[in-house]
C-alpha cells in the first residue's frame, strides 16, 4: 500500500503529576506518515510541542516491538487500540483516516496510578510476581540434560501460551471491575504447568493471588474483556485453571496450617 499523509486533531490527557487533577487537550497534528507507528506518531506531536515552546507529552515505551509491554495506551476508549492482538507500539497509523479525532488516556486503575500524562505505576504487578513468580532451584553441580524430565507437549505449549504474557496491563485497563486475574493466572500458570515449577504450585498460587489482591484490583466475574483485549491473546481458561488451583490450596492450608 502506498505511504500518505493525514491531518490528524488529538484529544490527550494531560496531568502534572500523581496529585494534580488531569484534563483532556486538544492538538492538531499535520503530515502524519500512515507508514509511521502510533508512537512514531505521539514523537511527531512532542518535536511540535518542544518547537512551541510546550511541555512534551509523557508516554511509556522501551522496545516498540510489542514484547515489553510497556507501551500502555487506551486509544479511542480500547487499551492499545483499535487493532486486535496489538500493542500500541505495533499499531500503524494507516490504521487512521484523514481528518480522524483520536482520544488518548493513560490506563485507569486505582493500582495503577498516574504518574504523568499517560504513564502509570505499574510496580504492582512486579510485586505480584516478586511474591511467587519464580522456581527455587540448586544451582550447584553439573547442568541437568534438557530432556531429563519429560514434559507432555499439550503441558508444554499452555505454559509456553501463558509464558508470552508481557505484563502490559491492558487486560486490567479493559475489565470495568479493574481485575489482574488474566495477568496474575498467566504468571502462575506458565510455572505450575511445569514439573519444574510443581514444587512450589501450592505456595505460589496462594502467594501471588493474595499480593494481587492487597494491591487493590478488582475481583474477576468472568466479563473476559480482558482476553478481548489481551495483545497475546492469554487465554481465560488460565484464570479457570487458578482458581481451581487456589481453592485447593486454601483447603489444604485451612486443614494443615502449618503450611
Ligand atoms: S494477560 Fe495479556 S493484557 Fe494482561 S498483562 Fe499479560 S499480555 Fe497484557
Ligand atoms: S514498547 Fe515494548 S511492547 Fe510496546
Amino acid at each position: 500500500m502506498a505511504s500518505k499523509f493525514i491531518n490528524v486533531t488529538l484529544k490527550v490527557w494531560r496531568q502534572k503529576n500523581a496529585d494534580s487533577k488531569g484534563n483532556i487537550e486538544t492538538y492538531q497534528l499535520s503530515k502524519v506518515s500512515t507508514d509511521s507507528s502510533f508512537l512514531e506518531m505521539l514523537d511527531q506531536l512532542n518535536e511540535q510541542l518542544i518547537n512551541e515552546k510546550q511541555a512534551p507529552v509523557a508516554f511509556d515505551h522501551d522496545c516498540r516491538e510489542g514484547i515489553c509491554g510497556s507501551c500502555s495506551l487506551y486509544i479511542d476508549g480500547r487499551a492499545h487500540g483499535p487493532q486486535p492482538q496489538t500493542t500500541t507500539c505495533k499499531l500503524h497509523m494507516r490504521s487512521f483516516n484523514d481528518g480522524d479525532t483520536i482520544y488518548i488516556e493513560p490506563w485507569r486503575s486505582k493500582a495503577f496510578p498516574i504518574i504523568k500524562d499517560l504513564v502509570v505505576d505499574r510496580s504492582a504487578f512486579d510485586r505480584v510476581q516478586q511474591s511467587g513468580g519464580f522456581v527455587s532451584v540448586n544451582t550447584s553441580g553439573n547442568t541437568m540434560d534438557a530432556n531429563a524430565i519429560p514434559i507432555p507437549k499439550t503441558d508444554a505449549d499452555n505454559a509456553f501460551n501463558a509464558a508470552t504474557c508481557i505484563g502490559c496491563g491492558a487486560c486490567v485497563a479493559a475489565c470495568p471491575n479493574a481485575s489482574a486475574m488474566l495477568f496474575t493466572s498467566a504468571k502462575v500458570s506458565h510455572l505450575n504447568m511445569m514439573p519444574q515449577g510443581e514444587v512450589e504450585a501450592t505456595q505460589r498460587v496462594l502467594n501471588m493471588i493474595n499480593q494481587m489482591d492487597s494491591e487493590g484490583f478488582g475481583a474477576c466475574s468472568n466479563i473476559t474483556a480482558c482476553e478481548a483485549e489481551c495483545p497475546k491473546e492469554i487465554s481465560v481458561k488460565n484464570i479457570a485453571r487458578v482458581n481451581r488451583e487456589y481453592f485447593a490450596a486454601v483447603l489444604a492450608s485451612e486443614k494443615n496450617p502449618s503450611k
